[in-house]
């Protein structure tokens, strides 16, 4: 059975260019309902416990010292076989490999500044929401 939510981040860069109202008008569009949001910035050791998964790989350095450089936008997705769905609706990680009109296409700047996150598993939407939100934040 697949999991009907997921995490997503609108990356400093996307928020410093002012995407924040455009993105989350078409996740609004795309049939995704906010369960959870907030405005934050993460500290530096925040951004790498969030990326832990990847501190092994060339760009965690540059990936968290990058999360950590300004505010983001975090929310908690809800729809059904939310991961996929929301991988799908944002396009590859890759913003020059993102299919025309996906988040990533219209939004992002490059591989690093890509404007959105996504989780990437159900058992990791579950951690990257815990990571952000209680349950009393969720409606
Ligand atoms: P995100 O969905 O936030 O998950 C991990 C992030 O690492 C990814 O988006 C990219 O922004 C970033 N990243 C930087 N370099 C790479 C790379 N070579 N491969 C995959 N992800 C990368």
């Amino acid at each position: 059975m697949t999991g009907n939510i997921t995490l997503t981040m609108v990356k400093p860069m996307a928020v410093k260019k002012g995407y924040i109202g455009p993105i989350l008008a078409k996740i609004n569009e795309a049939g995704f309902k906010i369960i959870a949001m907030k405005y934050t910035k993460l500290s530096l050791d925040q951004a790498k416990k969030f990326y832990e998964v990847h501190k092994e790989r060339p760009f965690y350095n540059d990936l968290v010292n990058f999360m950590s450089s300004g505010p983001i936008v975090t929310a908690i997705l809800e729809k059904e076989n939310a991961v996929e769905s929301y991988r799908n609706f944002i396009g590859a990680t890759n913003p020059a490999n993102a299919e025309p009109g996906t988040i990533r296409a219209l939004y992002g700047t490059d591989l690093e500044k890509n404007a959105v996150h996504g989780s990437d598993s159900d058992e990791n939407a579950i951690i990257e929401s815990d990571f952000f939100f209680s349950k009393v934040e969720r409606y």
